[in-house]
């Protein structure tokens, strides 16, 4: 068969057989298919969608597209959690630690910045010398001795994945169910996980706009895990406002930092705890959702998950002194406020615009393989959230950007991305539903 009939087969409505998927995976791993075709064939699966059953085939043989870990050697249970794309999501920086820290092994693939969505990988490298591509026996060896491993995809693992997410992320192609969930699946599939938390976001700033979606896909991804014998959850979180306050690689990992020290913005904090009490659960290291979430809370007091995070830089090549004083970590020349336009109560700031918004400022990628800039970003005050009363004047948000002229267009646009109401107005729920 050729990949010009795979493409048609797809563009047409047809459903994939297995051996179409392998040959147009393999092939494309393989460099024998080029960019265009796996653009055209992506924009296919984009319009026509895909059944459950092509969809877990797909996941397989992306997962199988290079070696797959088996991480029993090294501990009993590996954990695992993976969020699907949002903005100012750092929970993997903290949630890491905190399992970890209980001594739960987490060993974890994470991706790049994807659309509008802030990716784990390009936080990290915000901290000089830290190393994402992990070589596989290093990558046990980092979970053997201190529990906690964050990799990116490479030619070993999953590199299916690799080369289809940076190519989805500049064609379009992102929120797509069927890319989505095998995306995530076969990573984490390849990366040896017994035990998977899926943190599913909905909303403006998520790929998934309505709770029907957010849960079909969710569904979709527990189904493909227990069917490859994983004990697997899923949390549905709200993403129609930026999680905490900082959006922006260098600006995100401070937070977490923040947070990893007991303090940080309170809605980002309760989230960590709320995925990281499900991960304790699911690993059966506690007997309730609550009790996993009083001990997740413990260790952001306790200091252990700011040891753990401590150690897991220095693990992986990244200069501590960055960490103890964030303050070293890449700043920004120009930092700008958005002034409230009148009085009131913040009814709804776009979180998909402030994603945008920070990718135009140089946070995120145009072009495949686009350098990113880990310095520039937002960083909202405590009063710009959902649900704050502000004065007239008073700064909502500071833009940190390059220069003058681009910080001027993202305060315009992000004073777009805002609503200022008279009447009070609740903070949005975090967790919109779970599937245990
Ligand atoms: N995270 C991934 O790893 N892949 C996606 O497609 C979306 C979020």
């Amino acid at each position: 068969m050729s990949i010009c009939d795979i493409i048609i087969k797809k563009r047409d409505g047809g459903e994939l057989s297995q051996g179409e998927i392998e040959h147009f995976i393999g092939g494309y791993v393989a460099g024998e298919v080029p960019d265009y075709q796996a653009a055209a064939w992506l924009m296919a699966v984009y319009f026509r969608g895909m059944t459950p059953a092509e969809t877990m085939r797909l996941t397989e043989a992306m997962a199988f597209s290079g070696e797959t870990l088996d991480l029993h050697d090294v501990a009993p249970l590996i954990l695992d959690k993976h969020s699907s794309g949002g903005v100012g999501d750092k929970t993997t920086l903290v949630i890491g630690p905190v399992v970890a820290g209980l001594g739960v092994p987490v060993g974890k693939m994470s991706g790049r910045g994807l659309s509008f969505s802030g990716g784990t990988l390009d936080k990290l490298e915000s901290i000089p010398g830290l190393n994402v591509m992990l070589k596989i026996e290093q990558f046990k060896k980092q979970l053997r001795e201190i529990g906690l491993v964050i990799a990116g995809q490479t030619q070993e693992l999953a590199p299916a994945d690799g080369k289809l997410y940076a190519l989805r992320d500049v064609t379009g192609t992102v929120p797509s169910l069927p890319l989505i969930a095998s995306s995530i699946m076969s990573k984490k599939i390849a990366a040896g996980a017994d035990a998977i938390v899926l943190d599913v976001k909905v909303g403006e700033g998520a790929f998934m706009h309505t709770d029907a979606e957010a849960i079909e896909l969710a569904e979709l991804m527990v189904k493909i895990g227990r069917g490859l014998g994983r004990r697997m959850a899923a949390l549905i979180g709200d993403m129609n406002q930026p999680l905490g306050l900082a959006v922006g690689n260098a600006l995100e990992v401070s937070e977490a930092i923040e947070t990893l020290h007991g303090r940080g913005p309170d809605d980002f904090r309760q989230h960590c705890v709320d995925v990281a009490g499900e991960m304790l659960l699911i690993a059966g290291a506690a007997e309730s959702p609550a009790a996993g979430r009083a001990k997740a809370a413990g260790t952001l007091v306790d200091g252990s998950a700011w040891a753990k995070f401590r150690q897991f830089v220095g693990a992986q090549g990244g200069d501590v002194a960055f960490v103890d004083d964030p303050r070293k970590l890449p700043q920004a020349p120009v930092v700008r406020p958005l002034a409230a336009p009148r009085a009131g109560y913040v009814a709804g700031l776009d979180a998909g615009e402030v994603g945008r918004t920070v990718v135009d400022l140089g946070g995120g990628r145009e072009k495949k393989g686009d350098p990113v800039d880990p310095a520039v970003g937002v960083m909202l005050a405590p009063e710009g959230k959902v649900g704050g009363h502000v004065a007239a004047g008073q700064t909502l948000l500071w833009v940190h950007a390059r220069t003058d002229g681009v910080a001027q267009a993202a305060l315009a646009r992000l004073a777009a991305a805002y609503r200022v109401e008279d009447e009070p107005v609740a903070a949005p729920p975090l967790i919109h539903h779970i599937i245990r």
